[in-house]
């Protein structure tokens, strides 16, 4: 009996192996290497090396590295050695590789808590690109409170960006940040949401309050911020961030026991993480991306893929159809 996931899987496969048929002209690969092997043994895990792309900040020109990190569940942990020495693992890796943006909120359970502990154990909070929010509060004093919160849990005295978190209480809680911003306390203010339904709203904020950042949802089956948050971005000058570009863990399931396609060696991948990570980053307007991870071997495989050539139009099609 076909399962549905057995479906969902030959499908994907056929659509790639379909969509991936004008490629082998630009592939090295021979046609008898395509997708087909669904037993193939996972890579070797191998170090991380070169150097990660960077990107701009329209509003100020300074450049970030376009691999960052999110906290959202993946740092939600307490203080045993046994929940907290794989995260250590996790940042360390993140630090040597040269990645700076590392995003959390208030609102991520202990997220901020297990951050600062760790930057500070290892010194490295000057490393760092600190993004957090404004979460779920209402009024200047509300989010005030939450802010110095923030601070002391995450043991530092200012945070790079500061974004109000899903659109809540927008522009009372954006004057704030600006206001700590025009104090030293913030470097960046932004607006944040993670959903499509979101962003016709998030285009009129980004209009009319002109964040130097937005955090968006963004990934091959995702593609509602390439018709007006990402142009928008790009006429006004907004850093964009992307969230979810592994639609919360959801795509690995999609293209589970099916090899990466036979051009993925031509943008340097081996593995569906790093062309998900390269399909966002492929867009120009994209600054930076902040995949979430618990493992170590999963952060090196996403420091990856922000090394080396990005997707082009028929590569990132090719996924798209891949993904179905
Ligand atoms: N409104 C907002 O502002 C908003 C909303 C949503 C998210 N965010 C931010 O965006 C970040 C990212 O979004 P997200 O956490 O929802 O989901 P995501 O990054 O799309 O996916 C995370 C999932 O992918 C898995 N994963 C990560 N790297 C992998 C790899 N190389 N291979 C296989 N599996 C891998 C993780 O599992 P393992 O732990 O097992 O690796 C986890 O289950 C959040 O952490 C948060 O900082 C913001």
């Amino acid at each position: 009996m076909t399962t549905r996931r057995d479906f969902i899987a030959s499908t994907a496969l056929s659509a790639a192996a379909i969509a991936l048929a004008p490629l082998s002209a630009c592939s090295q690969e021979s046609p008898s290497s395509a997708p087909t092997n669904k037993n193939a043994a996972r890579p070797v895990e191998t170090a991380f090396a070169g150097t990660l792309i960077t990107r701009a900040i329209p509003a100020s020109g300074e450049r970030i590295p376009v691999i960052g990190m999110g906290t959202s569940g993946s740092f939600e942990v307490g203080t045993s050695a046994a929940e907290r020495d794989p995260l250590r693992e996790v940042l360390t890796r993140f630090i040597a590789a040269g990645a700076t943006v590392i995003d959390t909120a208030p609102t991520y359970g202990t997220a901020e808590d297990v951050l600062g502990d760790l930057l500070a154990a290892a010194k490295s909070r000057g490393r760092v690109f600190m993004a957090t929010k404004l979460s779920g509060v209402s009024g200047r004093g509300e989010g005030l409170a939450q802010f110095n919160d923030s601070l002391r849990r995450l043991q530092t005295d200012k945070v790079e960006l500061l974004q109000v978190h899903n659109l809540r209480d927008t522009d009372t809680q954006l004057a704030l940040a600006r206001e700590l911003k025009q104090q030293g306390k913030v470097k960046y203010v932004g607006l944040t949401h993670y959903q499509e339904r979101a962003q016709a709203q998030l285009a009129d904020d980004m209009r009319r309050l002109k964040p130097d950042f937005v955090q968006i949802n963004y990934s091959p089956v995702s593609r509602g911020a390439e018709r007006t948050i990402f142009p928008l971005a790009q006429d006004l000058g907004i850093a964009v961030m992307i969230n979810r570009a592994f639609e919360d863990g959801r795509l690995f399931g999609q293209v589970r026991d099916i090899p990466v396609p036979g051009w993925a060696k031509d943008v340097g991948a081996d593995s569906w993480a790093q062309l998900f990570l390269k399909f966002v980053v492929s867009q120009p307007a994209v600054t930076v991306v902040i995949p979430a991870t618990s493992k170590p071997k999963n952060q090196t495989d996403n420091l990856k893929a922000g090394v080396g050539a990005l997707l082009d139009e028929k590569q990132r099609a090719a996924l798209i159809a891949a993904l179905g």
